[in-house]
């Protein structure tokens, strides 16, 4: 920062260092937590169908084009929309993303206070040879209570401010770089077990063999918001690390990596839960709950349960703390390079605002669990907003960004690197689906998901 000069951006410094932070920002609860229990709710393997279809067609090219608008900035979520399309509205877009990373980091913080307690309780024994009533009454106890959950979201809190003062390369890369392989290997070894147990098929069976007539509008609007979810994308994200990333990176093959291993992340998680829970007798739509009674009473009952059980909270820990890291930094790029604050004094107070608010959310299971808004709980809304409003509409908005007013040569360009790369043909069908594929069937599925319109 030296003569008065702006300082220079910090950056992703390896290839590998890239697809690290841009995948752990993508594995996360959604995957562990959202996926099988939506899965299960909504009728198994027809679901994922629909949902793989979504990541495809919608999810790849808006990770794709949220990579284009970030590198080609080379700016926070806002500052980015203001370079390339200067005095326009369009940098609403980037504001409307950093709201939506406050309100999901709301609810996002309070699991991840269960998942971080959880895994301490597995680490201490505290959940030892708790039967089904035992594990439900447990949760309840805890998420009933008050203290406990506030005391976790703030931990998880503080944890994610720590790596992101640290910065980009310190903290972000080398964070998400060191953590990825471990969850890997604690999820094949939850895999392995799962698969063994007698009975088990009935479990990979629900997840692969799909019943079409399961599939309504409303489904096919949580599968889409899913997709927009788990991938972390429409709402700045993935803008913000695509500013991050050096111009060798190869755009296109990043984000396709990141959708299929994040894709295989998921049905790892579900094939290390739904055959268990069909092995011992569960019922798979327990829904959000499944994670936090189903799986622990399904892990007590089988060998080395409470050993395995450990070993999946944690890795659900690592993959949550990799994705809120990534919304956290939203923000944070924000007020740093927009307003100008330090890098400590941005994280605090994002940090700060998401607790007190998101403790909204966390108390919704107790003190406010009668408090509706809309007709759902603290909770239940900043989820419902974000993954289903806030995140097609931010999707619309980026596709036609790049799509309409950056244009196909300059998205072109970017993603070829300057022609580098000699992907045109693929790059060709990319900008069909940028430009009039996902725009439409985002506005057609949200419109249908929420009643407005029938067809
Ligand atoms: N993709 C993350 C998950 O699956 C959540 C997330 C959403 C992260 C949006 C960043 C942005 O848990």
């Amino acid at each position: 920062m030296s003569n008065g000069q702006v300082p220079e951006r910090e950056s992703f410094t390896t290839t590998l260092g890239v697809l690290a932070a841009t995948l752990g920002s993508a594995v996360g609860l959604g995957n562990i937590w959202k996926f099988p229990s939506m899965t299960g709710q909504n009728g198994g393997a027809a679901f994922v169908f629909v949902y793989l279809i979504c990541v495809a067609v919608i999810g790849i090219p808006l990770m794709i084009s949220e990579f284009i608008i970030g590198r080609r900035a080379n700016a926070n979520n806002v500052g980015a929309f203001e370079k390339l399309a200067p005095a326009t509205p369009w940098y609403l877009t980037g504001v409307a993303g950093v709201a939506a990373a406050f309100l999901i980091m709301f609810f996002y913080t309070d699991v991840a206070g269960w998942v971080y307690s959880y895994a301490f309780k597995g680490l201490t024994g505290g959940l030892t040879h708790a039967s089904s009533t035992q594990t439900a009454d447990i949760f309840s106890k805890y998420t009933g209570s008050v203290v406990g959950p506030l005391a976790w979201q703030w931990i998880v809190l503080v944890v994610i401010s720590v790596v992101i003062i640290a910065g980009v390369t310190k903290g972000i890369e080398r964070m998400t770089k060191t953590l990825l392989p471990v969850l890997f290997v604690l999820l094949l070894l939850c895999d392995v077990r799962a698969l063994t147990l007698p009975g088990a098929m009935a479990g990979v069976e629900y997840l692969f063999k799909p019943d079409f007539a399961k599939i309504t509008a409303p489904v096919i609007l949580a599968a889409l918001g899913l997709a927009f979810f788990k991938l972390s994308v429409g709402m700045g994200a993935m803008t913000t690390y695509g500013s991050y990333m050096g111009k060798k990176v190869n755009i296109p093959s990043n984000a396709i990596k990141v959708a299929l291993a994040d894709t295989l992340v998921s049905l790892l998680a579900g094939l290390a839960i739904f055959p268990a829970v069909f092995a011992f007798g569960f019922k798979p739509d327990a829904g959000p709950s499944l994670l936090f009674i189903t799986i622990p009473a399904v892990f007590q009952t089988m060998p080395f349960g409470q050993v395995f059980m450990t070993m999946f909270f944690l890795l659900a820990a690592i993959a949550a703390t990799g994705a809120m890291i990534s919304l956290l930094e939203v923000p944070v790029a924000y007020f740093t390079e927009e307003k100008h604050w330090s890098r400590p004094t941005a994280t605090i107070f994002s940090a700060g605002v998401m607790g007190v608010v998101g403790s909204l959310a966390t108390l919704s299971t107790s003190t406010l669990s009668k408090t509706l808004v809309f007709g759902k709980t603290f909770f239940d809304l900043f989820d419902f907003a974000s993954s289903n409003i806030l995140l097609p509409i931010g999707g619309i908005l980026i596709c036609l960004f790049v799509g309409w007013k950056l244009g196909p040569v300059a998205a072109v360009d970017e993603a070829s690197n300057g022609g580098t790369l000699r992907n045109a043909t693929s790059l060709k069908v990319l900008i069909i689906l940028i430009r009039y594929v996902a725009p439409i069937a985002i506005l057609l599925v949200l419109l249908n998901g929420l009643g407005i319109v029938k067809i």
